[in-house]
């Protein structure tokens, strides 16, 4: 038996004849359906909102997978799996385009405040065109400074040659494409004291935990622009919008929040924030292969072989 998250697409075929796939009744599990679900189930494909710890591993005695929807999986405890033989799997590349390409949506709105913009026309108060108003930053040619240049870094980083900017990079070592993207690799201070624009795209670890912190914001220059696409909580979403309202950064453009589905109300607040609901993967195209890519993990790990996508292959074995 599979225990599946409601997806847009039907995965049966994907799984392979005759798998028995069982789905919330109400959209998403609820926590207590979940455990009931994982009683008798082989897999589980779960979304990042399914926190999976051990204490639901526990009520799975079959459970040989949990393939998580998305690329990150904070929301899965893959200590705790590997521990009881589980492997976990991810979804990486088939959104990676799709997320550079939001990133860079933000990163643009922010910059030339189309939220503010956007409110303005809808309100029906618009005045028409004057040469003081909305002036925003300019994105050609600016320094951009990624917070992980790995495959969505690197993606975004293609996007920013396109727009002439100078890409600055922070990471625990040299990223392999660094040199072909002409990304130069900083300590983290340095980036945030000389980027315009500074974007995330780490995945949430206890290192990463707030790595935008209130001094992190403080360095930064009072024109730069926060754009986070990767997990709420390695910004520290408070001192975030703080630095907003004391305008000691110009703006910034967020898809991922510290408690989603709350916001921060001064950040709900700010008319520099423009704010998405974590949408970063979300094409009907991408969500399609996610997925897919989610059922061939659960067929692979459920006729006896690692999942290609396994996280924890090397501490789980077969
Ligand atoms: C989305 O946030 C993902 O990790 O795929």
């Amino acid at each position: 038996m599979v225990s599946s998250a409601a997806l847009p697409v039907d995965i049966r075929p994907e799984l392979g004849e005759g798998a028995n796939l069982v789905a919330p009744e109400r959209g998403r599990w609820q926590r207590a359906e979940l455990v009931s679900a994982l009683r008798g189930a082989d897999a589980l494909i779960a979304i990042l909102r399914d926190r999976i710890d051990d204490e639901l591993l526990a009520a799975a005695p079959n459970l040989k997978v949990v393939a998580n929807v998305a690329v990150g999986y904070d929301n899965v405890d893959v200590e705790a799996a590997s521990g009881r033989g589980i492997f976990v799997t991810n979804t990486p590349d088939v959104l990676t385009d799709a997320t550079a390409d939001l990133t860079f949506a933000l990163l643009l709105a922010a910059a030339r405040r189309l939220g503010e913009g956007e409110r303005l026309v809808r309100s029906g108060t618009w005045g028409g065109w004057e040469p003081g108003q909305l002036l925003g930053q300019d994105v050609s040619g600016k320094t951009l400074g990624l917070i992980g240049l790995g495959r969505i870094g690197a993606a975004v980083a293609v996007r920013a040659r396109g727009f002439g900017m100078r890409v600055l990079y922070t990471a625990r070592s040299d990223a392999p494409r660094a040199r072909e993207l002409e990304a130069s690799r900083v300590p983290l201070s340095e980036l945030v004291s000389d980027a315009d624009f500074v974007s995330l795209h780490c995945p949430l670890t206890p290192a990463t935990r707030h790595i935008v912190d209130a001094a992190a914001l403080r360095a930064m220059k009072p024109t730069a622009i926060v754009v986070n696409t990767a997990r709420g909580p390695c910004v520290d979403e408070a001192a975030l919008a703080e630095a907003l309202a004391r305008g000691e950064i110009a703006g910034a453009g967020l898809d991922v929040f510290e408690d989603e589905p709350a916001v921060h109300p001064a950040l709900l607040a700010s008319d520099r924030a423009v704010l998405a609901p974590h949408v970063g993967s979300a094409t009907t195209t991408t969500r399609r292969r996610m997925a897919e890519m989610a059922a061939r993990a659960v067929r692979e790990a459920l006729a006896g072989r690692v999942p290609s996508t396994a996280v924890n292959s090397e501490k789980v074995r077969v």
